[in-house]
C-alpha cells in the first residue's frame, strides 16, 4: 500500500488543524495525534477560508503544506 498519497478530508472553513509535520501520526489523514511528543517536532496549525474537500500531504514534501502539490509524484 502506498501511504505517501494525499488524503482526501472535507475541511470546515475557519476551524483550527493540526497537520503531522514528524511523520508519526497514526491518524490516517495525517493530522496530529500527539505522536510528536519527546521529539523537538510539532504540528503546522491551519485553517481553511472555505468548507471543503482538500487533499492534505502525507508524504512531507509539500511546499504548500499541509496541502498537497503533487510532490509526492515526482
Ligand atoms: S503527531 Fe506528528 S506532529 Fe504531532
Amino acid at each position: 500500500m502506498d501511504n505517501k498519497i494525499p488524503f482526501k478530508i472535507n475541511l470546515e472553513k475557519n476551524k483550527e488543524y493540526y497537520w503531522c509535520s514528524c511523520g508519526s501520526s497514526k491518524k490516517p489523514e495525517s493530522l496530529c495525534d500527539g505522536s510528536h511528543k519527546g521529539t523537538n517536532m510539532s504540528p503546522t496549525k491551519f485553517t481553511v477560508s472555505e468548507s471543503k474537500v482538500y487533499f492534505i500531504c502525507t508524504c512531507k514534501k509539500s511546499k504548500t503544506k499541509p496541502f498537497c502539490d503533487g510532490s509526492h509524484s515526482r
